[in-house]
Formats: structure tokens, sequence, C-alpha cells
């Protein structure tokens, strides 16, 4: 690198941000300062395109004026950091640059003080120009100045603010709840933190808040809120992160509707502040009818529902008896070809699907019922249309799962928005901005697990289940409601709540129905079982994912690009090398040996 000399910043202050001036400002004197984004040469002119997180304002450098500054600004290169003062010039109408803010105008500098080199950068700023994730994340800092990124770090910075606002103004208190604790179940594995002080034990970091915040409500606090890291040891994928945030929330005395009257506004007001407008109320639909008409708890409202219609080919025996037959539309697809066809039918038969894609056919075989189909839902014109029911591979065998109906929708629900995905890009029917929420309300409060071969929380074991379903408990799992919630937009899940228990013979009631003693019930949760026993008031809540609500707001697929600095698919962080080895001697401190691999 040649060598520049430096200048020191001294007492110099900046007049203006970089995406500040206007024509109205002609004539002023100005101090700027930023990077170097862009140099034009043109011999005796040299134009720099001085950028800051406002924006970019174009400097021009005149060597008939001053030979000796000239000379500097040969010195620069990209990403330079430099401070530069000058007068503000208003451009001619041809040199106009229309398409940034400050595009009227130009500074005309008079003096120059490089306040910082740089290395050559390891990518370009340009954000047309595609650079690989892995360098992305090593250089982290470089690519957070890139446009986009600073476009999406300060739109998480409007919504966390939006947020604050709105919970405040309705009465809710921020409280802080610790990272060092025992573990929460959320279903993931916990991170461990092992003690020194206490050798041989572990803190574990939380996976949510829940617990606490549950207290919060025993301790009378009434109505509270965090915007709150979290964190989980489980499969990464783009909308999932070890550590990640949460807009936790946990009121006293709620019926859920006033849940979702609270999260609403709140939601809008984010909403708001990525510049979009939404509608209230949010659509709601039970989880049974999500499935019914989606085959999934987190619809996508974009594409129309499904429809179930064996009750229009009886005897056809197109599905088996007793299992559903669905009709699915997918709007505006058009012909499709017969090898497309056979790839869709392919995709439904690795989900035990037997899918029906020749209408001619099935015209011709049933005309009265397709007629009614075709009424049912709603077909127009262009749609692609088919039919799917329970194939169960090449041996016919029956779904697995303890609600066989619901394994056969799901698969539908997969089909539908794998065929939506798929033919449907011309007509942006999944138009990332295209904010569809809806609440999905009444989750079974039990989930079947096949491997370990029992029930788990379908939510997490703190939640209420319906009055009436309290007998079922123990006699029928599988159709017992809870009081839990989500909110979905677009096909994620935003959102996860429910009314929580609060009464001691309840909570062990459900301890006992996930197969927990008494006393593993004791030893894990006791100090929440205790507190249940002073006069725990009805509480309940949600708890909305940050990183998904900023990543939809911003039409980003990945939850990556709206954390400043994320972890790799891996769960390793590139830049700083994190996890890493430790030295023996603070291992020896933890009472901790490692075990050969
Ligand atoms: P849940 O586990 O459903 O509920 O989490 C709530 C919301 O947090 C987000 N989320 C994540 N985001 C990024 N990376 C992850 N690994 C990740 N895991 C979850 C999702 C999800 O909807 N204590 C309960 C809430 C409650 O009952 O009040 C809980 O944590 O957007």
């Amino acid at each position: 690198m040649e060598f520049v000399p430096l200048d020191f910043l001294g007492d110099l202050r900046r007049t203006h941000s970089c995406g500040e001036l206007r024509a109205s400002d002609a004539g002023k004197r100005a101090i700027l300062m930023g990077w170097v984004h862009r140099r034009r040469d043109l011999g005796g002119l040299v134009f720099i395109h001085l950028r800051d997180r406002e924006g970019v304002t174009q400097l021009v450098f005149n060597e008939s004026i001053d030979a000796e500054l000239h000379k500097k600004v040969e010195l620069l290169g990209s990403e330079y950091v430099i401070a530069v003062e000058g007068v503000v010039k208003a451009r001619s109408a041809e040199t106009i640059n229309p398409s940034i803010p400050t595009g009227e105008v130009e500074v005309a500098a008079e003096r120059l003080w490089i306040l910082n080199e740089s290395r050559t950068p390891p990518f370009p700023m340009e954000e047309s120009i595609d650079v690989n994730e892995e360098s992305r994340l090593k250089y982290r800092y470089v690519d957070l100045r890139r446009p986009h990124m600073q476009r999406n770090i300060i739109l998480r910075s409007k919504v966390s603010f939006a947020v604050r606002q709105t919970m405040v103004e309705r009465g809710f208190l921020e409280i802080e709840t610790p990272f060092m604790t025992r573990s929460t179940p959320e279903g993931a594995r916990d991170y461990l933190v092992p003690s020194r002080v206490n050798p041989g034990t572990f803190y574990a970091l939380p996976q949510s808040p829940q617990i606490f915040k549950q207290l919060l409500m025993i301790s009378g606090f009434d109505k509270y809120f965090q915007i709150v890291r979290c964190f989980r040891d489980e499969d990464l994928r783009a909308d999932r992160q070890p550590e990640f945030t949460q807009i936790d929330i946990e009121m006293s005395f709620p019926q859920p509707e006033q849940i979702f009257e609270m999260v609403e506004p709140l939601v809008v007001a984010a909403t708001k502040a990525a510049g979009y407008d939404l509608a209230m109320p949010f659509p709601r639909l039970t989880y049974a009818q999500a499935m019914r008409s989606y085959g999934s708890d987190k619809p996508d409202l974009r594409i129309p529902p499904f429809h179930c219609v064996e009750d229009l080919f009886p005897g056809a025996g197109l599905t088996p008896e007793g299992l559903p037959l669905v009709a699915i539309r997918i709007p505006k697809v058009g012909p499709i070809t017969r090898s497309q066809s056979d790839l869709l039918r392919d995709f439904g038969k690795e989900k035990g699907l037997r899918v029906f894609g020749d209408m001619k056919r099935l015209d011709k075989d049933f005309p009265d019922a397709m007629v009614a189909v075709r009424a049912r839902i709603g077909a127009q014109e262009d749609d692609l249309l088919m039919l799917a029911g329970w194939g169960g591979g090449a041996e016919g065998k029956a779904p697995e799962g303890h609600l066989p109906e619901y394994t056969v929708l799901q698969a539908c629900g997969q089909l539908r928005l794998h065929t939506a995905q798929k033919y449907n890009d011309k007509h942006k029917l999944l138009d990332p901005l295209n904010f569809q929420f809806l609440w999905v309300l009444d989750f079974p409060m039990f989930e079947w697990d096949a491997e370990e071969n029992r029930w788990n929380a379908a939510h997490h074991p703190f939640t209420s289940v319906y009055d009436e379903d309290l007998e079922k408990l123990t006699t029928d799992p599988a159709h017992c409601r809870s009081k839990a919630y989500d909110l979905v937009l677009n096909g994620t899940e935003l959102a996860s709540g429910s009314i929580r228990i609060h009464r001691r013979d309840i909570q062990s009631k459900v301890f006992s129905a996930l197969g927990f003693s008494e006393e593993e019930a004791k030893k894990r949760f006791g100090f929440l079982l205790e507190a249940l026993e002073y006069g725990a008031p009805p509480h309940g809540g949600i708890a909305l994912g940050l990183d998904r609500l900023v990543a939809l707001l911003a039409g980003e697929t990945s939850i990556r690009e709206v954390i400043p600095f994320p972890k790799t698919a891996k769960g390793t962080d590139l830049m700083c090398d994190a996890p890493s080895e430790v030295p023996e001697k603070n291992l020896r401190d933890l009472g901790i040996s490692l075990r050969k691999k």
C-alpha cells in the first residue's frame, strides 16, 4: 500500500450528514464525513461519492483551483474515511442525479482530511453484485455497510422502537429476566454455562423467559413485556438462529381475545414502521379449520384454500374409506405439460398421496361430481386443479400418526404449497410484500412423539387445556384442545402463546399426562409449582419472533439478513471464530475435563 499521511480529526465537527443537502442549501458551507464510496477521475476534475448511514453526496475536487488538494485526492482509495469542507453548489439541470435524494447538489471541496485508509474491501459495496455468504459473514462489518443491510438494521431498530412505544402506551412494563438460569422447556436443547464457584454445576441459557414471566404475573406486575434474547441449541434453518430475539408478553386475567386485541396494534405499528398499512382485525381460524382448509397449522392465505370432496365420490375408491379426498386449486397457472404433471404426482407420492391431475379423465369418469367439485372450490378458467387422496405408497399402508386424517391433510398442504411455489412465479401469487396475517386458535394440547412413543406438549407444558376437555387429559389426549394460539404471516409462524395453567392441581395433572412423575416435576419445576400455591392469578401471553417479523417486513427469506452478527447454518460465527476451544487452565478452573471423541 502506498504511504498515506493521515490527518487527525482534531476539533473538526461535521455540519451535515451525507443524505441531507438539497438545492435550498446552495451557497452554504458544509463539513461532511464518511467513506469514499465511488471515485471518478475526469482529468482535472475528480468526483467522489461520499457515503454515510444517511446517504451519498457528490464531492468535486477541481485541480485548476487547488493543485495541492488534488494531489491529496489522488491518494484516496475505496472505503477510505475522510472529512471534507466546501461550499454546496446547485448542479446544472443536465448533471442532476435523480436517483439519489442529494442529486440536485454537489459540494465543491476546499479542504480534505484523510482520517483513515482502508485495505481493498473483500467485496464491492454495490448491492447488485452477488457475494458469497461465507465472505459476507467473515467480513460482516464491511457487509453491514452495504445499502440493503443498512436498510434492514435500521428497519429493525424502528420496529423495536414501535414495539416499545405501543407496549408502554398500553400500560405494559418492560422487565428483565435472567440469562443465567435453569432449563426452560421449549422443546430444544439448552446451551449450558459451567459455574466455576459451584464445580460440576451448570446454568442454562433461557430458551425463552416463559417461567419468569409467569412468576412476574404471580408477583402482581399485571402486564409485562420484554424484547429479549433467547437461546436454543437446535437444527438451524433460514428462519432459525441459535440466539434470536422475542417480543415477549404476559398479562394477568386475560381472555385470548384480549391478547389478540393487544398484539394486532403492535404488529400494525411495526408494519407501519416499514412503510405499510394493515387492516385489523386479522382473520381467525381454529386449528381444525386450518387443517381442513390448508393442511397446515400455519396457512399461507395468499394461496386459496383446498376443499375436502370425498362426499362427492361415494364408493369411487379414490381415497380409502374414512380419509379425505382433497381438491386443490392454484390460480392462474394455465396449462402445464405432461411431465410437469408427472413431477407433481411424484411429489405427492413421496408424501404418501395418490394424485389425480388428469382432469379430462376425471370429467369423463365422474361428470356430475366434477361439476360439484369445481363449484365448491370456485375453479376459474386458468386454474391448475388436482385431486389428492391417500395412496400410502405401494403397500397401501394406513397413514402414520395418531390422527390419520391430519396426516393426509398435511401431505395435501405440502403439495398445495409446492405447486404454488413451482408454477405460479410469474403471477406473483406469493408476493412477499402481500402481508396476510391470521390467528390460528385451539391447538391440540398434545402431539404424538412416534420416536419416543409418548405424548409431548404441543405448545409447552404450562398451557391451559379447555375446561371441558380437562377430563380427557388421560382418557383421550389426542382430542384435548388447548388454549394456545399462533400468529401466522404468509405461511410462517410469527408468534405463539397461550393461556397458562394457574392452578397447582391442574398443572400436576398435565405433568402426569406428559409422563412426568411427581418427583421429576418437582425436581425440574418445583419453584413454579410452589409459586402456583401462593395466589397465582389467571394469566396468559405470547411471544413474537422479532427476527422473523423484521425479515418478512424487509421482504427477506432468511433472518440472517436482519441480524447484525448472525451464525452460519452450522451455528458458527465466522468473523470471531466462535465457538472455540479454551485453554486447559480455564477448563481446570471449571472442573471440566473433555472426553476424547
Ligand atoms: P415459541 O417457542 O413458539 O414460544 O417461540 C415464539 C416465537 O419465537 C420465534 N422463534 C425463533 N426465531 C428464530 N430462531 C429460533 N430458533 C426461534 N425459535 C422460536 C418464532 C416463534 O413463533 N414461551 C413461548 C411463548 C409463550 O407461550 O408466550 C415460546 O417461546 O417466531
